[in-house]
């Protein structure tokens, strides 16, 4: 089964408590954080002492996207606050081997992003013992953009590569542009958790929202 993660980016940061507790209700099964830095990305966001201050207000799975330099010295911070996955991206880590195995040393699934201009074959020799490969499918930075259609060719490669070497449990996260229409392609290509923001908290009813892109070209 699809699982639907939205993006806390799109909340509103003065009611995250709240905010969290609605897309909970509204059936989400991972909350998405994404932590920018300002310099990685033309953005910056939050870090980890309000992904911290959240923690407490749901059970929901926390899904750590860090779009930062230097994500290595963040790996026990998260741990200690105690984040499933802590995904970094490919373009900021020369020595990607090592840290997913720092990682997963503290508990945490590890997942690795690659920007729309960053080839799949990248993960190649890090694939098996990924937990997560994050197609990005917008440039990482901001929220409410649209979708790079591209991106379904890579989760068909991201799917085959796993498959190849045997890392089938390993999941396919797309995010970015994510709706009930982008949604349909790209869950036939294979990614198995959709990231969606502005999808999901921009609108009216963020039950139905959720439940049409989990249900979006079946039927
Ligand atoms: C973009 C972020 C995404 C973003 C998605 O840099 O990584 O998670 O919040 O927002 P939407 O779904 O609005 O494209
Ligand atoms: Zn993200």
């Amino acid at each position: 089964m699809i699982k639907i993660a939205p993006s806390m980016l799109s909340a509103n940061f003065a009611e995250l408590a709240a905010e969290i507790k609605s897309i909970e209700e509204a059936g989400a099964d991972i909350l998405h954080i994404d932590v920018m830095d300002g310099h990685f990305v033309p953005n910056l966001t939050f870090g980890a002492p309000i992904v911290k201050a959240i923690r407490k207000y749901t059970d929901l799975p926390f899904d750590v996207h860090l779009m930062v330099t230097n994500p290595e010295d963040y790996v026990d911070e998260y741990a200690a606050i105690g984040v499933e996955y802590f995904t970094f991206h490919q373009e900021t880590v020369p020595h990607m081997h090592r840290l997913i195995q720092q990682i997963k040393a503290k508990g945490m699934k590890a997942g690795v992003a690659l920007n729309p201009s960053t080839p799949v074959s990248t993960l190649e020799d890090v694939a098996n013992d990924l937990d997560m490969i994050l197609i990005m499918s917008v440039n990482p930075g901001f929220g409410g953009q649209s979708f790079i259609t591209n991106a379904i060719k890579k989760v068909k490669q991201a799917k085959a590569l796993l498959g190849m070497i045997g890392n089938t449990d390993a999941d396919i996260e797309v995010d970015g542009g994510i709706n009930s229409m982008t949604s349909i392609a790209i869950k036939e290509a294979g990614a198995t958790i959709l990231v969606a923001g502005s999808a999901v908290f921009g609108a009216e009813d963020r039950k139905v929202a959720i439940e049409a892109i989990r249900n979006s070209g079946s039927g």
